[in-house]
């Protein structure tokens, strides 16, 4: 007796179809993971996308609510799987869920003592860099991509124009630390601080300092209001993705190894302009930065670097 499937289909090809060539796995499906998934299906990034995490029913959940939508997607896989073959990495590091991320650090690398209390980003970076043994090309992390969002989106708002036609760059390390990049800020290629000596500067009657003293704020002000940050990011991270996966050769302020550059000494990552393609990191932009704000990128590769040092497991 023909089964269904037999007597509905006639075979033409022989063997199976061509494995998916684009897979990316989300390695953790909190709110932050789960929003990064999201973006990256609702952008058609991947023929396949992995969740990983080590809570087992937390994942199946997700993965099966994720599977149920698939008919208005068109990623055709979506699985969980151990995804221990990773390639090229963007890391990012969520502080309300601090410790759950460093369990999923620990299924990686289970054999490994990791991390003090309270790392960031660019440490997470460093250290899933040391222990991943990838090149340092193929391991990001997000770094001051959404800083840098929300910074050009609060000084585009002010302005009345959308935040892709306001440029202006978030360096160094993600968080309070962050450098704006006053003397690059510019729109349609008008230098901002031609316009205004003190743009961005202490004793600026119009006070546009306080834009990024709003960004760092507002990373808080959010988890304050809903507990956590999740959309933003999980969008900034899918950006990224894309001008991986497509091969772009976009430019994106990403954590990357700085080490020799402005400088600096030892293996820090911290957040430069990089342009992404299929490599990973393709090069890094050589900014005109002031003395100051040189200095300031020095300090955070200084900060890293001290917590950095007391790692030795690694
Ligand atoms: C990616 O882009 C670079 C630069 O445009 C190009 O040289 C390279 O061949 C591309 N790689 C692939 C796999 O298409
Ligand atoms: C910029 O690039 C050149 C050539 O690669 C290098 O010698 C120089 O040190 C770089 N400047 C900075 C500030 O990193």
């Amino acid at each position: 007796m023909s089964s269904v499937m037999q007597k509905l289909l006639t075979p033409v090809a022989s063997g199976p179809a061509e494995p998916p060539r684009n897979k990316v796995t989300v390695v953790g499906v909190g709110m932050v993971g789960m929003a990064c998934a999201v973006s990256v299906l609702l952008r058609d990034l991947a023929d396949e996308l992995a969740l990983v995490d080590v809570m087992e029913d937390k994942l199946k959940g997700e993965l099966m609510d994720l599977q149920h939508g698939s008919l208005f997607l068109k990623t055709s896989k979506i699985v969980a799987d151990k995804g221990k073959r990773i390639s090229l990495c963007v890391c990012h590091w969520s502080g309300s869920e601090g410790v759950t991320s460093l369990n999923r650090v620990r299924f990686f690398y289970p054999a490994v003592q990791i991390l003090p209390l309270a790392p960031t980003v660019d440490v997470l970076t460093y250290v899933t860099w040391k222990l991943s043994g990838l090149p340092k090309h193929r391991v990001i992390g997000s770094g001051t991509n959404l800083d840098s969002a929300r910074f050009r989106f609060l000084m585009a708002e002010r302005l009345g124009i959308h935040a892709s036609s306001f440029n202006g760059w978030v360096l160094g390390e993600h968080g309070d630390t962050s450098v704006p990049v006053w003397s690059g800020v510019n729109v349609a290629g008008v230098n901002l601080q031609k316009l205004n000596p003190e743009f961005g500067l202490d004793g600026d009657k119009e006070d546009w300092k306080a834009t990024h003293k709003a960004v760092v704020d507002s990373a808080y002000e959010v988890i304050k209001l809903k507990g956590y940050t999740n959309w933003a990011i999980g969008l900034s991270v899918a950006d990224l993705t894309e001008s991986i996966i497509k091969n772009m050769s976009r430019i994106h302020p990403v954590s990357t190894m700085v080490k020799d550059m402005y400088g600096i000494g030892e293996e820090v990552f911290l957040s430069l302009p990089c342009v992404l393609n299929s490599n990973g990191v393709g090069s890094v932009i050589n900014m005109t930065l002031t003395d100051a704000e040189v200095g300031q990128l020095k300090k955070s590769a200084d900060t890293l670097w001290g917590i950095q040092k007391d790692l030795k497991d690694i």
